[in-house]
């Protein structure tokens, strides 16, 4: 990819760029190489000789004898112009040419910089990764926002005696817990990292149809502090990780996003990560009540919270993150653990909400206790498929719990970009499944 600089008399400059780095190597060419024929978006091959540069933003520069144009590119036609900052919403209208600009290829070395750092996270810590399964049979949220999946040409097949092609009725996964909490039980300490799928049809700037999810379980674990304690781990790792490793990288952001469209400062999250805030449910519903702020939702005990609450709440402590921990047992789904705590009737669940953004991640300690689980389970009314459920209570059963963090808002919320559109490289949502 290449972006031509200038023309002058006797030389010419441009700069080429293999999606390595954010830096450009410039290069220094007689125009009878024919480089006048090559255009910003050309792809090139120079050959020549790399000599100390005299500029101070570079090192060195290629002083060229050969230029190849291997594909040329149309300057009119091409939707991206040296000269003009394009926006990130111009820049989703081409998901086929977006990461050849400097933004977005910032930003999926940054994915991909995270993508190790997380991974490395989890094998420096003692746990196990686990390729988890897309296709399932289970709605392990209970949400019912799930994608069915058949072939698409067993519709027409009327001889087939069942409809479904796996016997039963199969979804993408919308979370891999369920699976790691069997491997838990084997491994203590396991973990997954994959596109997850929710039928969502909320146009939202922190939803997709299909989003990458890191999730982790822990066996022997009794305490949500536990898993607070991970989650915290992770993401300031992570966040240290990519800040050493990709620091052009994240800078670009920085100056890219005006401080309007930011929605929140990096730096701030990373040095307040250390301060992240404790509240009960109850306190947070408190809070929202005692607020002089008018929510379209009216924040009520037994409610589950609402993005508007989420920031608001995390505004309150001060624009660092928060725990909100022990949520209502009836708007959680049937795994997570009982507090037996009545009246006001709670789970062992937490939420990491994030300046900006809101919900980042969610866990809890699952309900390992089998009668517990079984009344849960009827009354949710989907007793039979989960039998295999029941038996990991059965044999060897061990107090465990974890959690998934959504890795679209997580980059969201390190480089304060609005629109979880333009952290993926190719956003999938109600209405839109280009390419
Ligand atoms: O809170 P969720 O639904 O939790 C679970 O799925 C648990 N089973 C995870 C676990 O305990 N292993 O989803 C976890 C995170 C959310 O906190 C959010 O960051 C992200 O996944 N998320 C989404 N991200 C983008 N688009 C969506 N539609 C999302 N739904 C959830
Ligand atoms: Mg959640």
């Amino acid at each position: 990819f290449c972006c031509l600089r200038m023309f002058l008399h006797e030389i010419t400059f441009f700069h080429v760029n293999d999606g390595s780095s954010l830096q450009s190597l410039q290069i220094v060419a007689d125009p009878h190489l024919g480089s006048r024929d090559i255009t910003f978006g050309s792809a090139v091959e120079v050959w020549g000789k790399l000599v100390p540069s005299p500029h101070q933003k570079q090192n060195v520069e290629l002083q060229a004898n050969k230029i190849t144009l291997v594909g040329s590119c149309n300057p009119v036609s091409f939707p991206f112009k040296i000269k003009d900052r394009h926006s990130l919403e111009y820049l989703r209208q081409f998901p086929h040419l977006r990461c050849k600009t400097n933004v977005f290829s910032s930003l999926l070395r940054l994915r991909s910089e995270a993508t190790a750092a997380i991974n490395s996270f989890f094998k420096n810590n003692g746990f196990i990764h686990i390729h988890t399964p897309i296709i399932t049979s289970n709605d392990c949220e209970g949400g019912g926002e799930l994608f069915q999946v058949e072939p698409a040409s067993r519709k027409e097949d009327k001889n087939q005696d069942n409809p479904h092609f796996f016997n039963v009725p199969s979804f993408l996964t919308v979370s891999g817990q369920l699976h790691l909490e069997v491997m838990a039980g084997a491994f203590t300490q396991v973990y997954t990292f994959g596109p997850t799928f929710r039928a969502e049809n909320s146009q939202t700037r922190r939803h997709l149809a299909e989003f990458y999810m890191v999730e982790a379980e822990l066996a022997f674990t009794e305490s949500l502090e536990d898993i607070m304690k991970v989650m915290e781990n992770l993401f300031k790792s992570a966040t240290s990780h990519i800040l050493s490793e990709c620091p052009e990288d994240v800078e670009l952001f920085h100056k890219y996003l005006a401080p309007e469209q930011k929605v929140c400062s990096w730096f701030n999250i990373l040095n307040h990560v250390n301060l992240i805030f404790r509240l009960s449910y109850t306190e947070a519903i408190d809070i929202l009540q005692d607020s002089t702020k008018t929510f379209t939702f009216k924040p009520q005990w037994g409610c589950d919270l609402q993005t508007e609450h989420e920031k608001y709440l995390v505004q309150h402590c001060g624009n660092i993150p928060v725990f909100v921990i022990n949520y209502p047992y009836d708007i959680k789904p049937f795994y997570a653990r009982d507090n037996q705590d009545g009246p006001q009737h709670t789970v062992s669940a937490v939420d990491l909400l994030v300046p900006g953004i809101g919900e980042l991640c969610g866990g809890s300690l699952r309900e390992e206790r089998l009668d517990l689980l079984q009344s849960r389970l009827k009354q949710h009314g989907f007793k039979d498929s989960y039998q295999w459920y029941e038996e990991l209570r059965q044999f060897g059963s061990v107090p465990h719990g974890g959690f998934g963090m959504g890795f679209e808002r997580y980059l969201q919320c390190v480089l304060g970009v609005e629109n979880i559109k333009d952290v993926i490289p190719f956003p999938r949502f109600s209405h839109s499944c280009l390419l």
